[in-house]
């Protein structure tokens, strides 16, 4: 193949890969979300003071509320359908704008949970503070949250052994291999 048909085929695949890019820019992702009552939010829900208010809001709102801030780059596809994909798999998994929905033992659970990510620096997503550096959560700000999540057990469960025991056989039903219970 001589080397004028091949610039010529490149300049085609070029083209052909560029409307391709701008044609899926049409597919938009759906960033509308169920109306539902302020009150069973989590931060009025358990009256969180501002401190812990703003952590959550700066690092776990997006993913796991319905008060999602998009960024700039959420206008472009594909990167758009991978966003959209990581805050319906987070609120799936937990989802602080309907915290009053869940019972006490799910709740209980997800404070759990959430400790553990925390603790754990599972959460925020990695992927995610690449992007919001203002979401790296620093020494300080883990312990101020873990703190307040365990507050928030301490006080669903002390005295009241049946929960802890719903709460007990809720983890085994959810096959956790490690169990580690306080
Ligand atoms: C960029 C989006 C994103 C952010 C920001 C984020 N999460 Fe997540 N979170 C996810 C996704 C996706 C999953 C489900 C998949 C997984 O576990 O990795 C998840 C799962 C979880 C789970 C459930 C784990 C389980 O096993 O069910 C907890 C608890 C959690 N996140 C807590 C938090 C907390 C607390 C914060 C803030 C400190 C936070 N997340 C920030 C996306 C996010």
């Amino acid at each position: 193949m001589n080397k004028k048909k091949m610039k010529k085929i490149l300049k085609v695949t070029l083209l052909i890969v560029l409307v391709i890019f701008v044609g899926i820019q049409f597919i938009r992702i759906d960033k509308t979300t169920p109306v539902v009552a302020p009150d069973k939010d989590f931060i009025v829900t358990t009256a969180a003071p501002d401190n812990v208010a703003s952590i959550l809001t700066g690092a776990c709102y997006d993913c796991h509320s319905f008060e999602t801030k998009y960024p700039w780059y959420s206008q472009i596809v594909p990167v758009s359908w991978w966003l959209k994909d990581h805050i319906d798999e987070g609120r799936e998994h937990l989802n602080f704008s309907t915290w009053g929905d869940y019972s006490a033992k799910e709740a209980d659970h997800k404070l759990e949970e959430c400790i553990e990510e925390v603790k754990e620096k599972e959460m925020p997503l990695n992927s995610y503070t690449w992007m919001h550096s203002d979401a790296k959560l620093t020494t300080v700000q883990r312990e101020t949250l873990v703190q307040f999540l365990t507050s928030l057990r301490k006080m669903k469960t002390s005295g009241d052994s049946k929960l802890h025991n719903d709460h007990k056989k809720y983890e085994e039903d959810e096959e956790h291999e490690e169990h580690d219970d306080d």
